[in-house]
Order: structure tokens, then sequence, then C-alpha cells
């Protein structure tokens, strides 16, 4: 049936924000609730496919049911090792998560004390393993999918991620409003693919998004 078009395939999600740990109490994060992923792999399910969540720090309430397995990571560094393990398996890799560009050069193992004579504190920081453009240029069968989260630029911004990362298929995502993007129940999307007009999707919930994103990769593995 058409419910069932995705049965038989591996559906590899990441979403969530990974964390980048300071010291032993504070980290550096994002905004995202992991609402945008979790709604692309509850459709997923709806069509038949085995799904694998690697979730980064979310809002919501995940869990674990019929074909789909729920794996926690904090960090990049950690989300970056289960996506390489499973991706070998995987039809499709979605990377939906907000992942921690930069990390803290050094993470101090005591907890940093405020000097009260102190006006600034300097932290250095180091980039951290770029997970779709390792993914994206180590691909043999799996279609690739990235998101790229825009503020201004955001088609530019997001064919260059396009290129860049070696995706097929770039979810281009204006995040410069409150109401769509991060941590907000709707969103907009472009969808972005090599040698094809881009798709401009009006305003709607994500789980709106997630159903039509589905399909459209669906129709893109057969
Ligand atoms: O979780 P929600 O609150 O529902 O919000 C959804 C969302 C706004 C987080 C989501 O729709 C979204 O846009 N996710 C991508 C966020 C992001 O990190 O975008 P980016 O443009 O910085 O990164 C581009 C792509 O590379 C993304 O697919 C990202 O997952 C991936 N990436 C980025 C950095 C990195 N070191 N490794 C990566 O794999």
């Amino acid at each position: 049936s058409s419910q069932e078009i995705l049965k038989g395939k591996h559906v590899l999600i990441a979403l969530g924000g990974t964390v980048a740990p300071i010291d032993p109490v504070r980290y550096i994060g994002n905004w995202s609730s992991g609402k945008m992923g979790w709604s692309i792999a509850q459709a997923a399910l709806t069509m038949g496919a085995e799904v694998t969540v690697i979730a980064g720090r979310t809002d919501i309430h995940l869990e674990a049911q019929k074909r789909l397995m729920i794996q926690r990571v904090r960090t990049t560094q950690e989300m970056y090792e289960q996506i390489e393990k499973h991706f070998g398996q995987c039809d499709v890799l979605i990377m939906a998560a907000a992942v921690a560009d930069f990390k803290p050069a050094n993470v101090v193992q005591q907890k940093i004390k405020k000097d009260p004579h102190q006006t600034v504190l300097n932290l250095q920081l180091t980039p951290t393993v770029d997970i779709l453009k390792k993914m994206g240029h180590r691909k043999n069968h799996q279609l690739v999918v990235g998101f790229a989260a825009e503020t201004q630029d955001v088609l530019a911004n997001a064919q260059q991620k396009l290129v860049n990362k070696g995706a097929d298929m770039i979810v281009a995502n204006d995040v410069s409003q409150t109401t769509t993007g991060f941590n907000a129940d709707n969103n907009k999307v472009t969808i972005l693919r090599p040698q094809q007009k881009p798709l401009a999707w009006p305003t709607a919930t994500k789980h709106e998004i997630g159903q039509r994103l589905m399909k459209l990769i669906a129709e893109q593995l057969s």
C-alpha cells in the first residue's frame, strides 16, 4: 500500500542539539528542541521504515517503539561515532540535528571559579567534526539529506552547503524568525537538490513538513 512505501528501508535520523562541555557543570548549547527531526522519524515509521534516531539534547519526550531505536548522545563527537556506526546499514541519513560547530579547546576538570576582579572571561574554541560532510563524501548507496539553518542569504548559503557537504538534498531553513525554525511548532523550508529546481514549501507544522519530506525522499529512493 502507499502507506508502506518505505518498508524494508532503514532511515537514520540525527536530531536535537549537541552540546560542548566547558567544565564539569557548564556547556555551550543551542535552541534545537528536536521537534523537526522527531516529526520526520514519525513520518518514516508511518511509511513502514526501520528508524534509528541519534538524539542530542531535546525538549521532547522520545520513546522507542516498534521499528524505532533511539540512541542518546551529548557531544558532536559522540553523535559522529553513532552515525558512523549505523551509516553502513542505512538507506537514508537525515541530519536534522543542530550540531555544535565549535567546542572549548580545553575542557577543564574543575568548575571554573569566578574571580571578582575579572571583567572578561576568554574561552578558546576549536572546530568539531562536520558529520554531514564526512558522510556526504563517504556514501555509496545512501541518500544523504542535510538541513541548512540560516538567518540571511538562506538559499545561497544552503546551495553552498549542498555542494560542499556532498549532500543529495538540503532542507534550507530560515531560522531568523521565532515562529519557525528552532523550537517552534511550525517551519518554513525550501528543498534544494543538485540539478533540480528548488521547491519552496509554504509555512506548515513540523508534522506536515516531516510527512512531505519523507514522501519526497521515498520517491527519490524508488
Ligand atoms: O529541533 P527543532 O527545534 O525542531 O529545530 C529544527 C532545526 C532548526 C534545528 C532544524 O530544522 C535544522 O535546521 N537543523 C540543522 C541545524 C544546523 O546545525 O544547521 P547548519 O546549517 O549549521 O548545518 C548544516 C548541516 O550540517 C545540518 O544538517 C547539520 O546537522 C550538519 N552539521 C553541522 C555541523 C557539524 N559539525 N556537523 C554536521 O553534521
